[in-house]
């Protein structure tokens, strides 16, 4: 298939003034229409047989459902809504009954395990089983990916046959929590972009949505109870530029949250495509947003708390006192109508012990209640919050820290810190999420610092999130079943604007996602060959994904004093990297890269990929 004609991505970065890369990809194509009709699915499922011929879907296609229920219908509705927009047509929804004798799509419950599905697909018609309706979204999205790539188009194409390749499919998860998560405090996101974050999410079979709702740097969700938490607290008066201790501040507010009816219609909207919305609201840290609102929460040490305006820990925190505690389950309570989720997520994260130790009334309470220190006292905090969460019917889930002084009785971990924290957690029987940070941190750098804008940290790079291996070897059998899933972590420090977002997440979250959801062993080769066709359809979605994958990735490796050794790899399946070492741009002629070499300070590294050509 074709991209754009001579389409040339070329990167031009410096290194530390001697040494320069300059990195390019020609990609090629052929003049005439060859509509590709290989299988590349991501995530990739657990079994795929290709078979001779395809099945064409036309205007004349009935999609036949046993149920016509509002459910199924909806379910078919996502096939009509994209097919209506890149095909030009529509297709008749039917009850099973007398089938039609051919050119069908059939929806079948065939009593599968929740979120698997079969799709067997001849030249007559397509036939699908499912369990329940997320299996018959998954098969829905795996038909999708299926179709020739247009498909995701939000324009007519008129030069498509919407072939489906024969084959049988069969496909269940691996974990039972795939997840991603958006931290809309640092930055602000609108819902309709939140919407785009979810359609695509689904499209990848990621099923928990977790929003971090509140922060020290802005409360972005509608509490009725205390409407400052939003009038006030969404502000902060500015935002630091650049790295968090720049010292340089922008002079603009920054604001913006969500009311409670809008989080009830993004909440449907999720549901919809079987994504479940776990919210986020911080405690004991993380909350100077709410402080600064109502200061009476805080150990009351300072004569002002304003909510803060760069990154980062800060001391001022919740204090564990009366009024404290029925200020949280106020808000829970809200949270609770808003959000059907089982798991709620307390944070739990980064929580100095600076004011308590300093405050007189949380003194008098580790000494009342006999515990050993702030840690102990941070253990009470959330065990106590647990209480009441279970009272309601609900589990709670916090970052690694909530391990700290003693775990509460039926928490979840999410382990953000590595992978002690998780393996920890799993020992003691308590379901753990994988988050580690130097493997699944969105907000890291995915590709040279220096040919890349501002990030958190890194570089962890496509290959790397795709290689993590979330269920820790040292765990028995028995505690490997606590791993109940993996999530991507989207912090949104350097990430002011929604294209930002999508740049950093895309194309790795497809690799987290596919860890997430196959069973099979892990296979780069066979996923950056999925990615490339894979990339045609984040295209048709919008997506301001991340392309990379076709740069050289160089690094430099101090020798002597006056050498490095140089590697270089590429993603891309079957580029070559060829370079030069004066400066010059590298042909298809240069020396190729076949081994590290080692270069001198006073020569300039330029490489580029290539392919055909
Ligand atoms: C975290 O990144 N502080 C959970
Ligand atoms: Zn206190």
């Amino acid at each position: 298939t074709c991209r754009n004609n001579n389409d040339q991505n070329i990167l031009i970065m410096r290194r530390i003034a001697i040494i320069s890369v300059f990195l390019a990809l020609l990609v090629s194509c052929a003049e005439t229409k060859v509509q590709d009709n290989s299988i590349s699915v991501i995530p990739e499922p657990m079994y795929c047989r290709a078979d001779e011929g395809v099945f064409v879907i036309d205007k004349d296609t009935k999609i036949v459902v046993d149920d016509l229920s509002e459910e199924m219908q909806r379910i078919a509705g996502f096939l009509n809504e994209k097919l209506s927009k890149a095909a030009g047509f529509e297709l008749e929804i039917v009850k099973d009954g007398p089938m039609p004798r051919e050119n069908f799509i059939a929806f079948m419950n065939a009593g599968l395990q929740s979120e698997s599905y079969e799709i067997n697909v001849v030249p007559q018609h397509i036939l699908v089983d499912y369990g329940d309706g997320a299996g018959a979204f998954y098969a829905l999205q795996t038909l999708f990916q299926l179709l020739p790539v247009e498909i995701f188009s939000q324009e007519l194409q008129k030069r498509v046959d919407w072939t489906v390749p024969c084959c049988n499919i069969d496909d269940k998860p691996r974990f039972k929590y795939r997840g991603m998560h958006l931290d809309v405090c640092l930055h602000y996101f609108d819902l309709e972009f939140l919407k785009k974050y979810i359609d695509i999410m689904a499209a990848h079979k990621v099923n928990r949505f977790h929003w971090h709702l509140t922060e020290d740097q802005g409360w972005r969700l509608e509490i009725k109870k205390y409407p400052l938490l939003t009038e006030k607290g969404q502000w902060r008066k500015e935002t630091v530029v650049g790295s968090l201790s720049s010292g340089v501040y922008d002079g603009i507010p920054h604001g913006g949250y969500y009311t409670q009816e809008q989080v009830k219609e993004l909440v449907k909207y999720a549901a919809d495509r079987y994504v479940t919305i776990i919210p986020e609201i911080e405690l004991p840290g993380h909350a100077l947003a709410a402080i600064a609102c109502y200061p009476e929460l805080s150990c009351g040490l300072e004569d002002h708390y304003e909510t803060a305006t760069r990154w980062g820990i800060f001391k001022q925190v919740y204090c564990p006192k009366e009024t404290t505690f029925e200020f949280l389950e106020d808000v829970f309570d809200e949270v609770f109508e808003l959000f059907p989720s089982e798991l709620i997520h307390i944070g739990g994260d980064e929580c100095p012990k600076a004011s308590w130790k300093a405050c007189p009334d949380c003194q008098a309470l580790i000494r009342k209640l006999g515990l050993k220190d702030e840690y102990e006292l941070q253990s009470y905090f959330v065990t106590r919050m647990e209480k009441y969460i279970n009272s309601k019917g609900r589990q709670i889930i916090g970052w690694d820290e909530i391990l700290q002084g003693g775990l509460a009785p039926n928490a979840k971990v999410m382990s953000w810190l590595g992978e002690e924290g998780g393996i920890k957690a799993a020992q003691q029987h308590h379901e753990v999420v994988m988050s580690p940070h130097y493997k699944y941190y969105l907000d890291y750098w995915q590709a040279d610092p220096y040919s890349e804008p501002l990030a958190m940290s890194g570089p962890t790079t496509l290959r790397t999130m795709y290689d993590y291996e979330p269920v820790p070897e040292v765990l028995t059998p028995e505690e490997r079943k606590y791993i109940i899933g993996v999530e991507g972590c989207v912090w949104t420090e350097y990430m002011p604007v929604p294209e930002r977002v999508e740049y950093m997440a895309w194309p790795r979250m497809c690799a987290i996602a596919e860890t997430g959801w196959t069973i099979n062993e892990k296979d780069w080769d066979g996923f950056t060959r999925r990615l490339e066709k894979h990339f045609g359809r984040l295209d048709g979605m919008d997506v301001a994904y991340c392309s990379a994958f076709y740069n050289p990735m160089i690094v430099f490796h101090k020798d002597t004093p006056h050498n490095m050794v140089v590697t270089m790899t590429v993603d891309a399946p079957g580029a070559e990297i060829h370079y030069t070492l004066d400066g010059s741009v590298p042909t298809a002629d240069s020396p190729k890269y076949e081994i590290p070499f080692s270069i001198n300070r006073s020569q300039t590294v330029t490489a580029a990929a290539y392919r055909d050509g």
